[in-house]
């Protein structure tokens, strides 16, 4: 084998490499086009690579070149993305223990902080940047609500590669400009992101383009697959609850894919439990969920999703509504014994104000659904005593100034110096907590 090599996932046969992946415009012989990575490196490499500091690539993810599609470290495209902070929010413990008697420990995996474009996105652009470099791809084809797009779009730039993006008509207007400011072609479908991914296949058709294959992307797939391998290098215990904004899902299928990949290790013990969280305005795969759930997941549960048309969510970065993934998502939480859920999405400023009071750390709206999937998943038992709890922030308020600007409650206008009370910030405590209480308490438990 070479550095690596694809395999079809369905029939197991040999594709080759990327070179060989993009010839074949993505395809397997079989029609399908579900495809995984493997890498003859043996897997205990992988705790070098954590330990090593001295790699030119430390503060990227590429520190685990060895086991990403790349073969010549020269065509590596990156502005320090994938190795991000993990930090405590002892808030949301003190909430768990104080309501619900839950003793667990929180984590925050910062994605804000990634250098590229500020969010989860970037480590997929960094990984498809340079694969496209090193096969000498010129032009490249994206549907997206917002986030990949914009990170594509940076990234492609500084790869030299054209790159047409396709993105329904909710999707954020700064996104929009960012992404223009990059110089790469922007399509805006009227209508929502089914629609986008839609037309967007046919353009690529009709010019013979390669277009990225969505949240099973083996491209995606490899960059986000080295969460698990931080984890281990930023944490004294790995997760035992992962929580996530959920649209597609490359999360998940991601972080089991670097699981098995280093199964052997004995490195990780056992999956997280995957705690999925969609704004309830576009919430499919939560309501396909709970269906399959109180109905005992009855044979045939996996195809029984409901299809949302133009959903209205006022998070259009998650505005899934076709959930074509709940298949694959769904199998993956149920068998890491986690749950998919919907988050009352006009909550999230409340969220968002409250996270950033007490760490400073300014979430955005794909991240707060994150965070409230927290509240929710107390409310319904989801989440244990001793649980290792990591909720993935993906994206940070300042790619969305407008939202920013909604989460401001503190300025007072005054024409003198008797208008100004004196201050003490604690008084905003009891107001920013005030909903978030009312709403998540054990009185309104529902298991
Ligand atoms: C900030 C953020 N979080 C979470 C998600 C959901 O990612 P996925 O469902 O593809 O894993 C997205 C997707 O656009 C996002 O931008």
């Amino acid at each position: 084998m070479k550095k690596y090599q694809l395999r079809c996932e369905k029939t197991g046969e040999v594709i080759g490499d990327f070179n060989d992946w993009f010839a074949m415009n993505q395809t397997c012989p079989d029609g399908s086009n579900m495809v995984t990575v493997e890498y003859p490196e043996p897997a205990e490499k992988i705790q070098n690579l954590i330990n090593n500091n001295n790699s030119k690539h430390k503060n990227s993810l590429w520190r685990y070149f060895d086991f990403l599609p790349l073969y010549n470290r020269e065509n590596i495209i990156s502005l320090g993305e994938g190795a991000i902070p993990v930090n405590r929010w002892e808030f949301l413990e003190e909430y768990a223990r104080k309501n619900f008697s839950v003793n667990c420990k929180v984590f925050v995996y910062r994605n804000d902080e990634n250098a590229g474009t500020g969010t989860f996105k970037d480590a997929a652009a960094t990984m498809a940047a340079s694969l496209l470099k090193e096969t000498g791809i010129k032009e490249y084809v994206i549907a997206s609500t917002g986030n990949i797009a914009t990170a594509y779009a940076r990234y492609l730039s500084l790869a030299g590669v054209s790159l047409s993006i396709f993105i329904p008509e909710n999707a954020q207007r700064t996104h929009q400009a960012e992404m223009g400011t990059y110089g790469q072609r922007i399509f805006k479908v009227r209508g929502d992101y089914a629609k986008a991914k839609k037309v967007a296949a046919e353009y690529a058709k009709k010019h013979g383009i390669l277009i990225s294959l969505g949240n099973i992307d083996p491209i995606r797939v490899e960059a986000k697959k080295t969460m698990v391998f931080e984890w281990l290098r930023l944490m004294e215990e790995f997760p035992t609850v992962y929580i996530q904004a959920l649209s597609g899902g490359t999360g998940p299928i991601a972080i089991e894919k670097g699981i098995k990949e280093i199964e052997d290790t004995g490195l990780v013990k056992q999956m997280p439990r995957f705690i999925l969280s969609q704004p309830h305005r576009c919430n499919p795969m939560a309501l396909a969920w709970e269906k399959a759930k109180a109905n005992n997941f009855p044979e045939g549960w996996l195809h029984d999703y409901p299809i949302l048309i133009n959903p209205y969510t006022k998070i259009p970065t998650l505005s899934t509504g076709n959930p074509t993934t709940y298949p694959i998502i769904a199998d993956i939480v149920k068998r890491s014994n986690g749950e998919i859920l919907s988050f009352d999405e006009d909550m999230a400023l409340d969220i968002a104000r409250l996270s950033t009071y007490h760490t400073t750390v300014k979430v955005g709206p794909a991240a707060t659904v994150a965070i409230g999937g927290f509240f929710e998943s107390l409310m319904k038992n989801a989440i244990h005593d001793d649980d290792v709890v990591l909720i993935n922030v993906g994206e940070g308020a300042k790619r969305s100034p407008e939202y920013m600007t909604a989460m401001n409650y503190s300025t007072l206008e005054v024409n003198s110096v008797d208008e100004c009370p004196r201050f003490d910030r604690t008084v905003y405590k009891k107001q920013l907590w005030a909903a978030v209480e009312e709403k998540y308490t054990t009185d309104k438990v529902k298991v």
